[in-house]
């Protein structure tokens, strides 16, 4: 079997500028997939010279030679979709028909799932902070099959409205059991609705299987543009703090429907410092005024790193718009993601902005080990609910900062600290760095050919 298929994954807590390294790939792709998760994703594309945010079409559409795949992995909330396709016809990709595919089996978000994401995050004790776009309340249906289906959305208006009272059923209750009615809709209501809304989709849905057996057959390139990351990972990640799909490597390919002796490289991205919305264990986080109230923000006599870190690197969600926590590098989390994930080679970005947020804060940080229990340790532990410890970084500290000239186009132009940085980066997660992002653009990407 042909080896043509590039993964592109987070290895943190997403947000870790996947869209660039992705889009970079795309430019000679034939096929670009999302396999996992729906509208809580979210990158920036430009498109002649002028920027949009995407949330479930892939990146890659873009570039006029790719076909795109909404894969049978995702779910989708057709609302959202249809309008992402109408700017991006409005911004001058008018053969959008022709070049995206949406997989008949991908799930439907409606807007029951959304309401009943509201009302599980109103009932826990410690919420997870989703998206509130109602991802996991739609898998959770797929799980109890009584999921509808991109398919579903093409039957006669009559048997999509037996199906949506099937799935219902349960979840009325519940909002009737928690002053919820004016969340119920009427049955026949949503079904007129989301069969016009099918009508719309005619020329997108279809059997992804046969275009990526030929893709493979022909050896053409294939970019799958993972959404999320390995930490948000329903079996692999922070459990319960996760999404609810497998943005793993594996779960990339079992949700775009790619058998994994096709896979020629897997690209892992990350920051040079992390950041992480929605709650869960982030054992580098700095102090931030997000705890403290916000009169505490942008103190001028001396603000927190964690505040220095989110607005250096302009960390506020593309989805959502929340401040998102920040701190310093974790190279274990690398180190668990080179083999749960199978990484090849690092992406990572912001290392312009980690450079800035050295030279005001007189250090950066690197975190390479953890004290946990009582003992060294370097892979992340995945027994923190139980024992209540988050683990304590050991860090590798490199005094000052440094800035990185816009001319800068090579890793040897880079300065020596920077430099030093992704030694240690490359040394304590045992994984070649091989693409560096020194700015915001696509451009600003340093290649390392020789790694
Ligand atoms: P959900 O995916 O909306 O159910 O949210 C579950 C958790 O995953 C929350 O902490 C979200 O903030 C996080 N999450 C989901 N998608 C993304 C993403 O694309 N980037 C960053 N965090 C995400």
């Amino acid at each position: 079997m042909h080896k043509c298929v590039t993964v592109v994954i987070g290895t943190k807590w997403g947000d870790e500028g996947k869209g660039k390294i992705a889009s970079a790939e795309a430019k000679d792709a034939k096929l670009v997939i999302r396999a996992t998760g729906g509208n809580n994703a979210g990158h920036t594309v430009v498109y002649n010279g002028k920027k949009l945010a995407l949330h479930l079409v892939p990146g890659g559409i873009v570039y006029p030679q790719t076909t795109c795949i909404i894969g049978p992995g995702t779910v989708v909330d057709p609302l959202v979709l249809l309008d992402e396709i109408a700017t991006l016809e409005s911004y001058g990709i008018t053969d959008i028909k022709s070049r995206l595919k949406i997989s008949g089996r991908a799930h439907v978000i409606f807007p029951y799932h959304k309401h009943l994401d509201e009302l599980h995050e109103r009932l826990k004790e410690k919420p997870v902070g989703t998206t509130k776009r109602g991802i996991g309340t739609c898998y959770a249906d797929k799980d109890n099959r009584i999921g509808i289906r991109m398919y579903d959305l093409l039957l006669p208006q009559e048997k999509l409205e037996k199906k949506i009272a099937e799935a219902t059923k349960l979840h009325y209750e519940a909002f009737r059991a928690h002053d919820m009615e004016k969340n119920i809709m009427d049955v026949s209501t949503l079904a007129k609705a989301y069969h016009t809304c099918g009508e719309d989709f005619k020329p997108f849905i279809c059997d992804v299987d046969p275009i990526i057996a030929n893709a493979i057959e022909y050896n053409q390139k294939i970019v799958v543009e993972g959404a999320q990351a390995f930490r948000l990972d329903i079996d692999h990640g922070d459990y319960p703090m996760v999404t609810s799909s497998n943005p793993v490597t594996a779960g990339t390919l079992c949700g775009a429907g790619l058998p994994p002796q096709a896979v020629k490289e897997v690209i892992g991205v990350c920051k040079a410092y992390d950041s992480r919305v929605g709650n869960g264990p982030f054992p580098t986080e700095q102090e931030s005024s997000l705890y403290m109230g916000m009169e505490n923000a942008n103190s001028p006599i001396s603000p927190l790193v964690g505040d220095i870190i989110r607005e250096l690197g302009h960390e506020y969600g593309t989805t959502t718009c929340r401040p998102r926590r920040c701190g310093w590098m974790d190279a274990v989390i690398l180190r668990s993601a080179k083999y749960t994930c199978g990484i090849d080679y690092l992406c990572i970005n912001h290392l312009d902005t980690l450079g800035e947020i050295g030279l005001k804060v007189g250090k950066v940080m690197v975190c390479t080990d953890y004290i946990y229990q009582g003992r060294v340790i370097g892979l992340f532990p995945d027994d923190i609910e139980l024992t209540g410890e988050i683990p304590y970084p050991c860090y590798h500290i490199i005094s000052g900062g440094w800035k990185i000239d816009k001319s800068c186009k090579t890793y040897n132009e880079l300065p020596v600290k920077a430099k030093e940085f992704i030694r240690i980066v490359e040394k304590a997660s045992g994984i070649p760095v091989k693409y560096i992002g020194i700015g915001p653009s696509n451009e600003d990407l340093i290649i390392r050919n020789n790694v």
